[in-house]
């Protein structure tokens, strides 16, 4: 993880905020930046519209990291969080990667110490750890398989049924799990902010408003939410899964980012943000909207801020990325 000393000389430097110039079509100048330095735009589909455009790749947590472990690339631009960043940079730790705003971190990843979960597992030591890939590299260095949502059912059904397990850091996830495959596994008490924001009564008022039309959440959602879903799934999942339906009008739990790729995807369809309890847009993720078309020009062109970790923790954080890889390859997911 780049230090804090780091990011000031960064920020006195001025990289972070560079005015650009407004007369520019960054379309154009990021499309040529590209080029002339062999890099890659890596985006999940959380970012804004004009960044998924704009990106190589648009994806999931899991299609992002197999992306990033195989890209001939010499730069990755990471449109996403830090953790994100931090797996493509463990996967290919002689790359370039870059992340346009190091302060886009993850309320759920920073919901789990590396510190205090180091001291959890210590009281459970005939556990085997599975994290959510939604948390730190140090966390990571701590954990036996990585999951994303796409792969946590079949991960944690990969393991005996009476081998003891510990899921880190999303509770929602964890309980959806274990109720899922059956399991007890013993959860981390952590979680995402924009998942936990949606007001179920809203939600329902909604659907009664609109006749016909299904919700549909993501996994970090409350299982009082996804209670009430007609299909519950991944980022990738959710996508599929409107598109194929029969269903023309979807309320969506999750980030508000994923409609643009949904409604690129099934134009004639409609798709609504499930409210939050609020007035306020607590379902667009604070973190992911950190990054702007602007920082990614920026970033591009002066080849800042950049992801550096620690060799050795690198190497301790991809042993347990690895094994989820395999694993997904073996599934063909
Ligand atoms: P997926 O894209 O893997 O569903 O993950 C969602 C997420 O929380 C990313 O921050
Ligand atoms: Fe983290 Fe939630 Fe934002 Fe995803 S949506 S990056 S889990 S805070």
């Amino acid at each position: 993880m780049i230090s804090q000393d780091n990011l000031k000389e960064l920020e006195e430097k001025g990289y972070l905020e560079k005015e650009v110039d407004p007369t520019l079509d960054l379309f154009d100048e990021i499309e040529k930046l590209k080029k002339e330095k062999n890099a890659v735009i890596l985006a999940h589909y959380y970012q804004e519209g004009d960044i998924q455009d704009i990106a190589d790749f648009v994806g999931d947590s899991l299609a992002l990291a197999q992306k990033a472990a195989k890209t001939d690339a010499d730069i990755i631009l990471f449109a996403g969080v830090n953790f994100m960043a931090e797996t493509a940079k463990i996967l290919s730790p002689e790359k370039k990667v870059l992340l346009p705003d190091l302060n886009a971190g993850c309320s759920l990843a920073e919901s789990c110490p590396a510190d205090e979960f180091a001291a959890f597992k210590a009281e459970r030591p005939d556990h085997i750890v599975i994290s959510y890939v939604n948390c730190s590299a140090d966390v990571k260095a701590l954990t036996d398989i990585v999951c994303t949502s796409t792969n946590a059912v079949q991960i944690v059904e990969s393991l005996p049924e009476d081998q003891k397990i510990i899921f880190g850091p999303d509770r929602n996830l964890g309980a959806y799990l274990n109720k899922e495959t059956g399991r007890e596994m013993v959860i981390w008490d952590g979680s995402c902010m924009v998942h936990e924001i949606f007001s179920l009564e809203k939600i329902v008022a909604l659907k009664a408003e609109n006749h016909g039309s299904e919700i549909i959440a993501h996994p970090e959602c409350e299982a009082e939410l996804l209670e009430y879903a007609s299909f519950i799934g991944s980022t990738a999942a959710l996508l599929r899964y409107s598109k194929e339906s029969d269903c023309d009008t979807f309320i969506v739990a999750t980030e508000s980012g994923i409609l643009h790729q949904m409604q690129k995807d099934a134009p004639e369809k409609t798709f609504i943000p499930a409210p939050p309890l609020n007035t306020c847009a607590c379902n667009d993720c604070p973190h992911m909207r950190l990054n702007t078309l602007e920082k990614l020009y920026n970033c591009l062109k002066y080849e800042v801020p950049e992801m550096n970790l620690d060799e050795r923790l690198i190497e301790e954080a991809k042993r347990p990325i690895i094994k989820m890889l395999d694993i997904s390859a073996k599934l063909g997911l």
